[in-house]
């Protein structure tokens, strides 16, 4: 069938957070960031400060607003730090965002060219769940470092290993599930990828529903999840109470070495969800013969799941700020191109005694 919504891929993921310089800080100290531009007053930008991290093919981009009457001032107060833009590389913004927005999306940046000695950007954007936006974006006419605005500001970081995004999962408000899985079908020609329904990923005191869709170049995948009905709060729930509604949950980074990836997040001082041990008990017997060293995994807590096509490898970090909101994955793929069903217990297990100890279950 005809993919009338060509992405590339994800240009650039963009968060606002209260204090940009800090936050900075700690994506590079912890998972080994490059610097590579800035923004801000010193640029002759005069309402926010952004900082671009780069590391092989993921991008981040950090802004905080300078004063209170910044349009998006009000998203840090509401969200928390958060995600705020999931930018897709097009071949043509003017014709993604003319389609998305006749196939139903909310416009959120009409069109716009900008332009410096560098060449010219194309922009556009739409809305999603929440307050979280994709923007459309063209930059083969542009030499410069990130956008106009920016000047380059290349700190090397103490790379780990992490070379693009794998997936990005949304948390929407009971019921939307289904809603937030058409639009994507709808608007930007996503396919379902997955389903996973609450048999398959609850708990005893808690439960949610995810479905899984994905581009039709199967580049991008996006896990959207809602909540279901538990003996407690669901996770889902927690989220949207410290969220302030719908928004990204988690990003899922993919590398090639997991053991020296983690290794060195380990030691950057990065903390991860427990596992408890005997999770490892039956492990060879529920995934088989893996390439990995198994007392390495068990060491350093990471999990390992199988399917038809082979296996992966994932490990999930406590939330990044003080609101038990965002969180992160570290996945290697080794033939699988699923999301580790079989870890969604063991997961959510380890997620809810955390849950239990901020006396939120
Ligand atoms: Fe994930």
């Amino acid at each position: 069938m005809n993919d009338f919504m060509p992405l590339r891929g994800i240009d650039y993921i963009q968060f606002m957070v209260s204090n940009a310089k800090q936050a900075t800080y700690f994506y590079r100290q912890m998972f080994g960031f490059d610097l590579v531009a800035y923004a801000g007053l010193e640029t002759g930008v005069r309402h926010q400060a952004s900082y671009v991290l780069k590391q092989n093919d993921v991008r981040f981009v950090l802004t905080a607003a300078y004063k209170a009457d910044h349009p998006l001032a009000d998203f840090v107060s509401k969200h928390g730090d958060g995600v705020r833009d999931v930018a897709f590389s097009v071949d043509d913004v003017e014709y993604a965002y003319r389609e998305a927005t006749a196939r139903g999306a909310r416009s959120a940046m009409e069109p716009t060219v900008l332009e410096d000695s560098n060449g010219v950007i194309h922009m556009a954007a739409i809305h999603t769940y929440g307050e979280v936006i994709h923007t459309f974006i063209n930059r083969d006419q542009y030499r410069g470092v990130f956008l106009p605005g920016f000047r380059e500001q290349y700190e090397p970081g103490n790379n780990i290993g992490l070379m693009e995004v794998d997936h990005i999962v949304g948390n929407v408000e009971l019921g939307g599930m289904e809603k937030w899985v058409k639009f994507y079908e709808d608007v930007l020609g996503f396919k379902e990828l997955i389903h996973f329904s609450d048999d398959d990923i609850s708990t005893e005191y808690s439960a949610l529903m995810s479905k899984v869709v994905q581009n039709g170049g199967g580049r991008i995948k996006l896990p959207i999840n809602e909540p279901a009905d538990g003996k407690r709060k669901s996770q889902i729930e927690e989220y949207l109470d410290y969220n302030t509604g719908p928004g990204v949950q988690h990003i899922a980074l993919r590398t090639d070495d997991v053991i020296e990836t983690v290794r060195k997040l380990h030691s950057n001082g990065m903390k991860f969800t427990y596992v408890p041990e005997t999770y490892y008990e039956d492990l060879p017997e529920r995934v088989g013969l893996i390439e990995e060293d198994m007392e390495a995994i068990g060491k350093l807590g990471i999990l390992v799941d199988r399917d038809d096509e082979g296996y992966l490898l994932q490990i999930f970090t406590k939330t990044a700020q003080d609101r038990p909101t965002l969180f992160y994955e570290i996945i290697q793929r080794k033939g699988s191109r699923g999301f580790g069903k079989g870890n969604f217990k063991a997961l959510f297990e380890a997620i809810e005694r955390e849950q239990a100890l901020r006396g939120n279950l």
